[in-house]
């Protein structure tokens, strides 16, 4: 059973300045709500209470967001806006939200290596802050169904380009079911004609508790930061892991279209502004 997840929120997110320079770009909202509140509330739906947050300086934002706001609910309490409060409220009750440090930004591993003392020797699941699956209930349970049944670690994987597998962290192994592949290399950001497949890792794991011992033995990369993947590529010579491929989109909202591209696929389904905004984009598409 998967009790607690680690949710990596700390890095500088250079690919989105200046908007990330002073506020963190996990805040960055989807229409009106800030991508963090997505993650958590994908980690809560899946039934997992106990959640541990990696933040660095300039991230008090986050913080703050999960913090009750007196002042702010007894405003709307006296002004009436019973709707708004409820949504206010809700926020602060989602979730036992805890908060590490990373204190210097030395990468993804890096960053899930300060979650070793809270996590324990227990799996986890982990979603990185800056990222959302959709639909993310179905691929949560999916992802969490494999790990029941193999008791190894579980990633989700998506297609992608081939000619763009250097963005990301790439996986090679042998599909052993519908969208379920054994996974034996893990490769990061590799060059097309060096890479395993073109499956791609898509920023949520269930990791077990040797992935731990596995970052501490790994070097930084030529770029200082201690990756991940490098983590995984050691561990899985000794135990094995899964994939789980995406069936449904993956949108890292640090880079600028899949922002916007968000912002649009939500914006389309909200009840309360979904048919305005489909008429403008219809107008705005027929002008192009
Ligand atoms: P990214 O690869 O998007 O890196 O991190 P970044 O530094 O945040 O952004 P860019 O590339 O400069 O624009 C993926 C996830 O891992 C976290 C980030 O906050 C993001 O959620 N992360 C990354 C950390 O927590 N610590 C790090 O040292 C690096």
């Amino acid at each position: 059973m998967i009790r607690k997840a680690v949710i990596p929120a700390a890095g500088f997110g250079t690919r989105f300045l200046p908007a990330s320079k002073s506020q963190p770009k996990e805040m960055l909202p989807i229409v009106d709500t800030p991508t963090i509140q997505y993650v958590i509330e994908e980690v809560v739906a899946a039934g997992i209470t106990d959640i541990l947050m990696i933040i660095g300086k300039g991230k008090r934002a986050i913080e703050e967001h999960f913090d009750r706001n007196f002042e702010l609910e007894a405003e709307l309490e006296e002004t009436g806006k019973q709707e708004e409060l409820r949504a206010v409220r809700r926020i602060s009750s989602l979730a036992n939200i805890h908060f590490v440090w990373q204190k210097e930004l030395n990468g993804l591993g890096d960053a899930v290596s300060c979650a070793r003392s809270h996590v324990g020797n227990e799996p986890f699941y982990l979603a990185l802050g800056d990222t959302l699956i959709d639909p993310a209930a179905r691929v949560v349970r999916e992802m969490i169904r494999a790990f029941e049944r193999y008791q190894e670690s579980v990633i989700l994987l998506e297609e992608v380009d081939r000619a763009k597998v250097g963005r990301y962290g790439v996986v090679g192994g042998k599909r052993v079911g519908a969208g379920l592949w054994l996974i034996d290399r893990f490769v990061e950001k590799p060059k097309p004609s060096e890479a395993p497949s073109n499956l791609a890792i898509a920023a949520r794991y269930i990791l077990t508790p040797e992935i731990f011992d596995a970052i501490a033995r790994t070097k930084p990369a030529r770029n200082g930061e201690i990756q991940l993947t490098d983590a995984m590529s050691r561990l899985v010579r000794e135990r094995a892991a899964y994939g789980v491929l995406l069936k449904g989109e993956r949108y890292d909202i640090g880079n600028k279209l899949d922002f916007l591209k968000t912002n649009v696929a939500f914006g389309l389904r909200r009840p309360d502004i979904g048919r305005d905004f489909r008429k403008y984009l219809r107008k705005v598409a027929a002008e192009l």
